[in-house]
């Protein structure tokens, strides 16, 4: 059978290709950057900010002509907030009973302690993936009610105020925390789990920058390809809800050196020396429509901070074949340690 090639992989391969050694300022000529928005300013388009939190008062917002809904917030986070949620994500978030990647491997503790004594070989070097709140089950497709963990209200706050500032209103009740390192690469996917689609999915980059890719419905529209730096947020809101969309390339020849300079204590020297050679994407979204959710759960009028058992369903749902979203929608990392496959749930046994 004769399968064209769609749009969204052809462009894919653009970005991919260049990780053999091709210049990256090459590589940028096509590439929306919002650090200079006159360039592309047949595409991109500066919006007025509604009232919003304080902190949000220095950042850009923009839209990009044909991606109806989408947001761009330039420099929404300053070095020291990105700093701060790099180190709650890599300790924190990683200590409570979050799902990973790493949970087949038995535990996902002291990773950063871990790191610190031993940079080359802890087990920090596997984690690709860690959700929070309501854990997306990526073998299903589909939250489990069953498996939901406190979610950290102050990235709770950080999300509805990103919203806020773009006019929208969202209450994170889930997160995929994705932990790229310099050969990465999340193939294109649509996040269409959640029953709400109501509400904008909140995604902010931290560390090492990135080509993003917004395609459209499907993956037959030719995708536009955007330059996300450490602290910008993408903002899928309204019709770009639904779009196609992934991160093909991340772009290691430029890192985030005013991390090391915002350091204010020896704990934030470790965090940004790592976000010189990864990338850290906290991906919010909102599940349940509210009146939905207070039907589907009467009993969780709070659900960020209840507590549940987790299923012990992990082997079984890793033992099934990967469906073509679950296979793009995650992070390839380097090949070395994940051969052809992405990580996931249970995924890491022999044959998998
Ligand atoms: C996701 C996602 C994009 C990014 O986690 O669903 O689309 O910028 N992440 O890493
Ligand atoms: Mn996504």
């Amino acid at each position: 059978m004769c399968t064209k090639e769609s749009a969204y992989r052809r462009a894919e391969k653009v970005y991919k290709a260049y990780a053999d050694g091709r210049n990256e300022a090459t590589l940028l000529h096509d590439v929306l950057d919002f650090k200079s928005p006159s360039v592309h300013v047949s595409r991109i388009i500066e919006q007025p900010r509604p009232a919003c939190a304080q902190w949000l008062h220095a950042a850009a917002i923009f839209s990009v002509r044909g991606a109806p809904g989408f947001r761009f917030i330039r420099g929404a986070l300053s070095a020291d907030r990105q700093l701060e949620v790099a180190y709650a994500a890599l300790t924190e978030w990683c200590e409570a009973d979050n799902e990973s990647n790493l949970n087949a491997h038995g535990r996902t503790r002291s990773l950063w302690a871990e790191h610190l004594s031993n940079p080359k070989s802890s087990l920090l070097t596997k984690l690709s993936w860690l959700t929070l709140g309501h854990h997306y089950q990526w073998t299903e497709r589909t939250y489990d009610p069953a498996r939901v963990s406190p979610f950290p209200p102050q990235l709770a706050v950080l999300a509805s105020e990103l919203a806020q500032a773009c006019g929208e209103t969202m209450v994170a009740e889930a997160a995929i925390i994705n932990f790229y390192s310099a050969r990465s690469t999340m193939g294109g996917h649509k996040d269409d789990a959640e029953p709400c689609q109501a509400a904008p999915i909140i995604s902010i980059s931290i560390g090492l920058p990135a080509i993003f890719l917004l395609g459209g419905h499907t993956k037959d529209e030719p995708p536009i390809a955007l330059l996300v730096r450490s602290g910008d947020v993408v903002v899928q809101a309204g019709e770009s809800r639904g779009y196609y969309h992934g991160v093909p390339r991340i772009l290691s020849a430029s890192p985030p050196r005013e991390l090391l300079d915002a350091c204010s204590s020896s704990n934030m020297v470790g965090v940004a020396e790592w976000l010189q050679t990864h990338r850290l994407n906290a991906n919010v979204r909102q599940v349940f429509e509210r009146d939905e959710r207070r039907e589907v759960h009467p009993h969780n009028a709070v659900c960020t901070s209840e507590r549940s058992n987790l299923a012990s369903d992990r082997l079984e749902s890793g033992a099934r074949s990967h469906d073509h979203h679950a296979s793009t929608h995650s992070i390839v990392t380097d090949a070395k340690l994940y051969p052809h496959k992405r990580p996931r749930l249970g995924a890491e046994s022999p044959g998998q």
